[in-house]
């Protein structure tokens, strides 16, 4: 399934299945070896859009990270604005240290400083879904990620 209709858009496959595993392997081998020995959290951002209004939903957020190493993981950073307020609540709450982790970086779309510790796939500014990001609630079940291309 190369090419698929989402509503009235187009995609077509951008990473495979194969691809985005393998990254997402290597990427937690290296978070593994990198933080080995300490107090770690990881912390998933789900669902919805700070920057549309909606709230994320942070899982573990009731957790006390008081002096925790946390890694946060993001599906996709575009213009970095809904990282900008997590870490910002994750410093008041006074985490230890604070690293982010996304499979999925816009350079283009980026507006903030902050660095980002481990990227999956630098990818152009285009829209993509599948793999858990959707496009008004469809494709988020895909098991490849797609781009859009009408
Ligand atoms: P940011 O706050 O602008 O970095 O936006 C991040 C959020 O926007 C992500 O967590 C996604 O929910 C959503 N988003 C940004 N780009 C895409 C995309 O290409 N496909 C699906 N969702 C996206």
């Amino acid at each position: 399934m190369n090419e698929i209709k989402l509503l009235d858009r187009e995609f077509s496959v951008y990473l495979t299945e194969d691809e985005i595993q393998g990254r997402v392997t290597a990427l937690a081998e290296k978070i593994n070896e990198d933080l080995k020995g300490e107090d770690v959290l990881f912390f998933g951002i789900l669902n919805g859009v700070f920057s549309t209004g909606k709230i994320k939903e942070l899982i573990g957020w009731n957790e006390d990270i008081t002096g925790k190493t946390v890694v946060v993981i993001e599906d996709i950073v575009d213009t970095g604005a809904t990282l900008e307020r997590v870490i910002g609540e994750l410093k008041l709450r006074k985490a230890a240290e604070v690293k982010i982790c996304t499979l999925l970086f816009k350079p283009e779309a980026y507006t903030k400083d902050i660095p980002i510790d481990y990227i999956g796939f630098e990818i152009p500014n285009n829209f993509v879904v599948g793999y858990g990001l959707d496009y008004d609630g469809y494709g988020r079940n895909l098991k490849a990620i797609y781009k859009l291309t009408k």
